[in-house]
């Protein structure tokens, strides 16, 4: 008989659940009639319903029906008419890096694969040696994937100052100081528009601030941009910072997901772009890309790229999809200004809660504690991440009232 020991796992510790889709299992297995789910950023419609958008289920018909589709293998670096077009989106048509050639993009597995190729491309190929420690650094707080994407390629975070409690607001000075000390070529991870989780963005001004530093300094930027034109409803002003940057030469890259804006959800539509000082550049870049994906994924799936590659290079179905994608955001505004309402107006709740109201995009960070949001999962079976974030999508006229009345208990600690 051997003696050797077969493998038995024994020395793998159990991972903790993942802290935002544990929220939907446990929603989804509560019987409480009037349960709430205002954990996981994704869109429902006032009936609470997911949402398929008009344009999506038009283009789905026309890609399935196509009698040239065939289920051949999309090249490495994904549909060519998917990533130009993500470019020209993301970037702006008359972008000059585009124009100039210096844009490598690749079609990645939604915004996560984006976050993780660009990761893996930097911890090979950013040359760290040179002044810049080996970290990226996120928001504090930020999406809370960054930490495990990056960790999971040998790039550890650190944070920046970024959300002021007590104004619950952005904490700009200690913000831009950060960058101004940090050392020079440091790894910066932003997101585009529509922060997440607190909804707290820069304004124009604060922006052009932060890319005048980052230039100074040399940084990289690594934007996150899961959101555009969910945030305010138009496509072009949520890319704005994204453009300023590049057209100011800040170096960069773009991690882009269309799980949002289009409600693709479990179809995984993304891309990495990568801006180069060179066309040059930009080649070798792609080839490297190439092979990352490669060595994953061999190539992306074909079916969400097709449809959104159909809606971005119809003009009549991307105008129908900008209509949509106003919808969505248009909900979500208006869910915002009621809870506003309920909130000052009708309940009297202590505190200030404008910044309902002044956040952008899916989440609210609402300003409560742990232990409130875990009070409100408990007691009441609305489920938000214990950071006190909400999901403005999970509101609708169905059950504001009932999450207005429970948050100002909970305030009032009569919960
Ligand atoms: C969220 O933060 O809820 C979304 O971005 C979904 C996700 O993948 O975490």
């Amino acid at each position: 008989m051997s003696t050797v020991q077969v493998e038995k796992w024994d020395s793998v510790p159990l991972a903790p659940a993942d802290p935002i889709y544990k929220l939907t299992y446990a929603y989804k297995d509560d019987p409480f009639p009037k349960k709430v789910n205002l954990g996981v950023g994704a869109y429902r419609d006032d009936s609470n319903k997911p949402w398929v958008l008009p344009v999506v289920k038009k283009a789905t018909d026309i890609v399935l029906n196509d009698p040239a589709l065939d289920h051949e293998y999309l090249p490495i670096t994904g549909l060519p008419d998917f990533t130009s077009a993500a470019a020209r989106l993301v970037l702006g048509p008359d972008s000059p890096a585009l124009l100039e050639g210096r844009v490598s993009s690749v079609q990645t597995i939604s915004g996560t694969g984006a976050n993780h190729v660009g990761a893996l491309f930097l911890s090979r190929f950013y040359r760290w040696d040179e002044g810049a420690p080996r970290v990226a650094y996120v928001s504090d707080p930020t999406w809370v994937n960054h930490f495990q994407i990056f960790r999971g390629v040998g790039v550890p975070l650190e944070t920046y100052p970024y959300y002021d409690a007590a104004t619950i607001g952005l904490a700009f000075d200690r913000y831009l100081a950060f960058i101004k000390a940090a050392p020079p070529r440091s790894v910066f991870v932003v997101h585009a528009c529509a922060h997440n989780p607190t909804g707290v963005d820069p304004t124009r001004e604060q922006w052009a601030q932060i890319a005048d530093v980052v230039l100074e300094r040399g940084h990289y930027v690594f934007f996150d941009s899961a959101y555009q034109g969910f945030a305010s409803g138009d496509l072009d002003a949520d890319a704005w910072a994204v453009r300023e940057f590049v057209k100011l030469g800040v170096p960069l890259l773009i991690c882009q997901s269309f799980a949002k804006n289009a409600g693709l959800y479990g179809e995984r539509v993304g891309a990495l772009h990568i801006v180069s000082p060179s066309p040059e550049a930009a080649v070798r870049v792609k080839s490297q890309l190439a092979i990352l994906t490669r060595s994953e994924i061999s190539s992306p799936p074909a079916y969400g790229a097709r449809v959104m590659a159909l809606i971005m290079n119809n003009a009549e179905l991307f105008e129908e999809w900008k209509r949509d994608i106003k919808t969505m955001a248009e909900r979500i505004i208006a869910m915002r200004k009621e809870l506003h309402r309920l909130l000052t107006e009708e309940l009297k709740t202590p505190g200030n809660w404008d910044h309902i109201v002044k956040q952008i995009g899916m989440f609210s960070f609402t300003g409560i504690s742990t232990e409130q949001s875990l009070t409100l999962t408990e007691k009441a079976h609305i489920y938000l991440t214990t950071n006190g974030r909400i999901s403005m999508a999970g509101l609708n006229s169905g059950n504001i009232g009932y999450f207005a009345e429970c948050l100002d208990k909970v305030v009032r600690g009569q919960l």
